[in-house]
């Protein structure tokens, strides 16, 4: 018997059902970083670990922290704890988090040698996040369903290359335009990797993928289709359908992407994800009768009272207009969620009224 089926079944499916444009009767919602910085619980296990590195590593403490905000709120799905940045590291980037600053690799590719050398992570340095994935899900004991990730080939490219954050994308672009070839070569080993990793991950339990295109709207028109979104389709391509008898969703995000909405449209995907400048009822009329909606409320309305939270979290609702509610075929659904991942300056509170009013307003709008 092999692990997984040993996994106790599913009893909240609305996640999933709304990532295959099925009829639910309420949205669901889950947050891009719901663990993190700003629950208390979360400083606690990590400082326990000594790094952030220490708790991503460390399957146990990455199932405590996976579940820390399902313990707090409603919400109707998990996120794997990890970081996208495994991935260069198990290429031999050398990742850190320094206290306080953002991550920095100790390798960066910044010459034709060290490009050429780069090659797809033998996937036992990964073991920890796959022994992770199976940890959760049993965890989870079928409570909501677990959502494996992966940064996408161009946005791993931009760490890889700046060797950090960056406000300018300097490094990364002036390969990108003066070296195309080396570009090229970073992402589709880049678009290997991130395949197996992914495919990995589902085989360890994970219900539905996401792949984080964090820095695709940087790119300018034209270069974003050749440079991002043709090694995200490759990504796809790669991907497992099923497993275990259960068929595995994916999920697309690329903040700044609602401009290419028509481009995204064409995926293999089931999901897309936008950020907070899109309007969902326009992106619904335009690629809702193939692809579910996940988004987009802007990060920055936690920091409101709670009554004005609500009425934000009811216009982003609205915005995507009537609910499906047809469960004879599917139809245009919406996944609540953040533009981008939540700040560790919100107060814990305010997540529980935004959920509260996502599963409260939504149920209203089906009555
Ligand atoms: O959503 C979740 O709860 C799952 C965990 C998760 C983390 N990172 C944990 C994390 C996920 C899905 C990510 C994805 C990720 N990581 C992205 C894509 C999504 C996005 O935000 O655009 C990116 C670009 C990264 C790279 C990264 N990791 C940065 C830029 C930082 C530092 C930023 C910061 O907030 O300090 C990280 C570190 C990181 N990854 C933290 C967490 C909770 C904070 C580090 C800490 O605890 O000290």
């Amino acid at each position: 018997m092999s692990a997984s089926t040993a996994f106790a079944p599913l009893r909240n499916d609305t996640f999933l059902r709304a990532c295959w444009r099925q009829a639910t009767d309420h949205t669901p919602v889950w947050l891009m970083r719901q663990a993190g910085r700003y629950l208390p619980e979360y400083v606690a296990t990590r400082a326990r670990a000594g790094s952030f590195m220490g708790l991503a590593t460390n399957p146990e403490l990455a199932t405590e922290v996976t579940l820390q905000p399902l313990e707090r709120y409603p919400l109707d799905a998990a996120i794997l704890f990890s970081d996208i940045l495994t991935v260069p590291d198990a290429m031999g980037l050398g990742l850190s988090f320094a206290a306080g600053e953002g991550p920095r690799f100790a390798h960066p590719l910044r010459d034709e040698a060290a490009v050429k050398a780069l090659v797809a992570p033998d996937l036992n340095k990964l073991r920890y996040v796959f022994d992770a994935v199976t940890s959760i899900r049993r965890a989870l004991n079928g409570r909501v369903p677990l959502i494996g990730f992966s940064g996408s080939p161009w946005t791993l490219a931009c760490y890889m290359v700046e060797g950090a954050g960056s406000d300018d994308y300097r490094l990364v672009k002036s390969m990108l335009y003066s070296r195309p070839d080396l570009m090229h070569h970073i992402l589709s080993v880049n678009a290997q990797a991130v395949a197996a990793y992914l495919n990995a991950q589902i085989e360890a339990g994970a219900q539905a993928v996401m792949i984080f295109d964090s820095w695709g709207g940087v790119l300018a028109d034209g270069v974003f289709q050749r440079f991002s979104l043709a090694y995200t389709a490759q990504v796809l391509a790669q991907l497992k359908r099923e497993h275990d008898g259960q068929k595995i969703p994916r999920i697309v995000f690329t903040k700044g992407g609602g401009i290419w909405l028509d481009d995204m449209g064409g995926l293999d995907c089931e999901v897309l994800g936008l950020d907070w400048t899109a309007n969902l009822g326009d992106a619904r009329r335009r690629v809702g009768g193939t692809k579910a909606l996940q988004g987009n409320i802007d990060p920055n309305v936690l920091f409101a009272p709670p009554e004005a939270i609500r009425a934000e979290v009811a216009s982003v609702l609205e915005s995507f207009g009537v609910p499906h509610t047809d469960a004879s075929q599917p139809g245009p659904t919406h996944i609540f969620n953040l533009g981008h991942g939540i700040s560790q300056f919100t107060p814990p509170e305010h997540v529980a009224a935004l959920v509260d009013a996502v599963h409260e307003h939504s149920r209203r709008l089906r009555a």
